[in-house]
């Protein structure tokens, strides 16, 4: 098998009112755990969505495990396990039978399948609960249900998304270690999806931040997370000239300058400090009127960064 689990060219799709996903050109190797990082509606659900081969790309390709993800979506699904936002759980079904019917379509022989079920129940703390209708379990209960789903034919590859959202802390942090040591042991390959900046460090080899469909960064986490740490300051006045911004922009502690509307957006090295930007551009010239430094948590210095790429 090739070395690279997903790749993408340019994959674009579009939906009536907006471009879910804009020119998504990624490359994720096996056995890694990639998260996929990107507020509400940045077109998360729809790039794994494009890759299960549900949705048809307006535009570019992509390939899962060597395979198409138009024209060979039926040998991905097999080799893949999926969590998605809906669960597709039967909630007539009792828990044990969603599997065992999971099971039987995948073609597991039965010894194998009942081993497998009851393994994944217990260790998902649902073994003693598996008589009951699905549809009538807790929101994290099905969660994990799904997520059993996902797990029980051995894929190499598993797309989750948001698989922690709505569980209790507790069962965050067991699932966070079982991902971790699926991948270590069997050499899955991850690709989930979170909202939540802390759990990606956390767990994940690389991530990619996507905002309004486009890529908006991808990279180690610890190299992105220090660039979303670096202190943001945003100046509103007026009376920014070229030369002021030129002179700011040589700054030592100054990585960037960008003119915004109603102002500046400063970023600053790690621990910068704004009184003495805020006396060069007053010494200049500059009306300034007001100045917020934002970046004093990690998730707000990210939601700004992620901004900015609108501006
Ligand atoms: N079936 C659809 N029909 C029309 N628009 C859609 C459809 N599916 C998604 N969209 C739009 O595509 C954009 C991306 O949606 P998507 O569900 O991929 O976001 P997301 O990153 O998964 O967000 P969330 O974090 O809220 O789950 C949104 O603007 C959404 O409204
Ligand atoms: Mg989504």
């Amino acid at each position: 098998m090739s070395s690279i689990a997903i790749r993408t060219e340019d994959l674009t799709r579009d939906f009536p009112t907006v471009r879910a996903v804009d020119s998504l050109s990624l490359e994720i190797p096996t056995g890694i755990i990639f998260g996929f990082l990107g507020p509400n509606g940045a077109g998360k659900t729809t790039t794994i969505r494009l890759l299960l081969g549900l949705l048809e790309p307006d535009n570019g390709r992509g390939e899962v495990l060597g395979f198409d993800v138009q024209t060979e979506a039926d040998r991905i699904r097999e080799r893949v396990g999926a969590l998605l936002e809906n669960d597709g759980l039967y909630e007539r079904l009792t828990a044990y039978d969603n599997l065992d019917f999971f099971g039987e379509i995948n073609h597991l022989p039965t010894p194998d399948r009942r081993d497998r079920i009851r393994h994944l129940m217990e260790h998902l703390d649902l073994w003693d609960r598996r008589s009951e209708q699905a549809g009538k379990f807790s929101r994290g209960m099905k969660k994990k249900l799904a997520l059993a789903r996902a797990l029980l034919h051995q894929p190499t590859l598993l797309f989750l998304d948001e698989p922690t959202t709505g569980l209790d802390a507790l069962s965050a942090v067991a699932l966070r270690d079982d991902l971790t040591s699926l991948v270590h042991q069997e050499g899955v390959t991850v690709f989930l999806t979170t909202h939540n900046m802390a759990e990606a460090e956390k767990i994940c080899d690389r991530v990619g931040v996507i905002h309004k469909g486009q890529l908006v960064v991808e990279g180690r986490p610890d190299e992105i997370g220090a660039q979303a740490r670096q202190p943001i300051v945003k100046v509103i006045g007026s009376g920014f000239t070229p030369e002021i911004l030129a002179e700011v922009g040589e700054v030592p502690q100054v990585v960037e300058v960008i003119r915004s509307e109603d102002g500046l957006t400063i970023r600053l090295k790690e621990q910068g400090e704004t009184a003495e930007l805020v006396h060069l551009l007053v010494s200049r010239g500059a009306q300034v009127e007001e100045v917020h430094k934002v970046g004093a948590s990690l998730e707000e210095a990210f939601i700004t960064l992620m901004g900015e790429q609108s501006e």
